[in-house]
């Protein structure tokens, strides 16, 4: 594996999935980490991350200095290259005249034969974000890049195989990137691609029975991905010492509880106890007018119910939960890493004596998806959009009626289909309808009508936290429109949102 140190870059969690997308093991390990412990590990190679402060902070993130005299190649990257150049004698790393952000061109010294720049264009864009620069590459290296503002941008110790670069190669933005990075894992770390998602499967398996051996194991089952994926992982590990309790809220779209139970209880065998709260949730959730209190109100009542129906059970030991990776690690703290447990199931209290299985802690959201199909869970349900715990609930604004959820799962499931079927649902990162819940005046026929209105939104995305709305074709929405106004009862009028996030959110509530 080749391990990725943290020093706090909000990029530091895609070094980590760019090489194991070369199909090397990576992780990211807090940089505190001492040479003894990487002499353990082994790695084929370290990388240090990016990370937001300067050298020269008071109680900037350091290294341990023996990690250089291990034998073990080393690539910095931003932050880590001017720790490299700050830590190894004779470099020196200053506070930088213009500070770069963005896109810059850089000039390759193709003279210097640079082994992370082999066969790439002498001049090629990079990615940079920075407010100091290496002024003095330490003894024993070589300058290999150049740009305008920064004049070592790239440097090389081929003997000691220690390598750094004040640009991210594992963003999108730098046009080599990838290749950058492939050089270093495989050229200089000589790294073998031998990771990959069947490993994992047997390995995850043998650890699971090992761990668990005859006991029982709990799983809230929410129908969402994560939880969805470690049922089938753990299905096949141990059967039917897995019982899963999957609460349907009747907030859920269109047929979503059909189709877990289908794949998942039918077609893989997963040893289900459905209960149908619905009553329940649409019970309590009367009168309730504000985003914030539904939300709390549809949590705890999930807690109450899955409760129950645990509590009715014998001779569990353990409880199962779909936190990934990113859920795990937490980066940007001055310290060591901070670990933030998630609780899929909306929060699990704390006295629920179970012992904890997350065996998804260790990937990231594709590859949970990846191993979802693996599985046998069906493509369209694994790659399935994100859907909020709450679910239809935050969709009708205001109270929530069953007239309105029924108008928000109906319309919903036709801008599905219709997304679907102009092979729009795979670019389109997360698309669903809304209930205002105001009414206007129309005309249908010869008649004045007086009804709700449906909002659509679309949108682009990387990851939720920013996002565009999606740029559908007119004839697209017009369709859409036409057909939520014709087959969905009491809609006389639909809008598309067209603001991007921020400065709105995604959902409406
Ligand atoms: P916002 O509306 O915050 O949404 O821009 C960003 C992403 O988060 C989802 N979302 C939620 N997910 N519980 C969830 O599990 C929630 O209460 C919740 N609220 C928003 C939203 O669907 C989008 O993907």
């Amino acid at each position: 594996q080749i391990i990725v140190l943290d020093y706090g870059s909000q990029y530091n969690q895609l070094i980590t999935r760019r090489i194991r997308e070369f199909g090397i093991y990576s992780e990211l390990k807090p940089h505190t980490i001492s040479a003894a412990e990487v002499r353990e590990i082994a790695p084929k190679g370290i990388i240090f991350s990016g990370g937001p402060n300067s050298v020269y902070d008071e109680g900037a993130l350091g290294v341990d200095s023996e990690l250089f005299e291990l034998g073990i190649p080393i690539l910095g990257v931003c932050y880590g290259m001017q720790l490299m150049a700050k830590k190894l004698a004779g470099g020196r790393v200053e506070s930088a005249d213009n500070r770069e952000y963005g896109h810059v061109d850089i000039q390759v010294n193709e003279d210097t034969n640079p082994i992370l720049f082999k066969n790439l264009p002498e001049k090629q864009f990079v990615w940079m974000s920075h407010g100091d620069l290496v002024r003095q590459a330490p003894d024993g290296f070589t300058v290999t890049a150049t740009s305008k503002n920064c004049p070592i941008a790239a440097i090389a110790d081929d003997k000691r195989k220690f390598y750094g670069i004040q640009f991210h190669a594992e963003v999108q933005n730098t046009e080599y990137g990838h290749e950058i990075l492939r050089h270093f894992a495989f050229d200089v770390c000589h790294a073998e691609a031998n990771w990959s998602m069947s490993d994992f499967i047997d390995d995850q398996i043998k650890a699971i029975r090992a761990e668990v051996g005859d006991k029982k194991v709990l799983l809230g089952l929410s129908g969402g991905v994560d939880s969805s994926v470690v049922a089938a992982l753990l299905n096949k590990a141990i059967g039917d010492q897995l019982v899963c309790i999957f609460v349907d809220h009747g907030l859920l779209r269109k047929n979503e509880a059909d189709q877990v139970m289908d794949s998942l209880g039918k077609g893989l065998g997963v040893n289900i106890i459905k209960v149908d709260a619905h009553e329940r949730f649409y019970a309590d959730l009367k009168g309730v007018t504000d985003p914030e209190k539904k939300r709390k109100t549809i949590g705890r009542d999930f807690i109450e119910v899955f409760n129950e129906e645990a509590s009715k059970l014998h001779g569990i030991d353990y409880l199962a939960q779909g936190t990934l990776y990113t859920d795990v690690v937490e980066s940007g703290t001055d310290t060591a890493q901070t670990i933030k447990s998630h609780h899929n199931v909306g929060g699990l209290p704390e006295d629920l004596k179970f012992k904890l299985i997350e065996p998804l802690n260790k990937l990231f959201k594709d590859e949970a998806r990846e191993l979802g199909e693996k599985l046998g869970i069906p493509h369209e349900l694994v790659w399935r959009q994100p859907f909020p715990g709450p679910g239809l609930g935050i969709r009708v604004l205001g109270e929530v009626t069953e007239e309105k959820l029924a108008i928000v799962r109906d319309s919903d499931a036709i801008l599905r289909e219709e997304i679907k079927k102009n092979g729009l649902d795979e670019s389109i990162w997360q698309y669903f309808t809304v209930l205002p819940g105001f009414k206007s005046v129309g005309v249908m026929g010869d008649g004045r009508t007086y009804d709700y209105t449906i909002a659509i939104r679309a949108i682009t995305s990387i990851d939720g936290m920013t996002a565009d709305f999606a740029r559908i074709d007119w004839d697209v929405l017009q369709k859409i429109s036409a057909r939520i106004v014709n087959e969905v009862g009491h809609i006389n009028r639909v809008v598309y949102d067209i603001t991007s996030k921020p400065p709105a959110t995604v959902e409406w509530e």
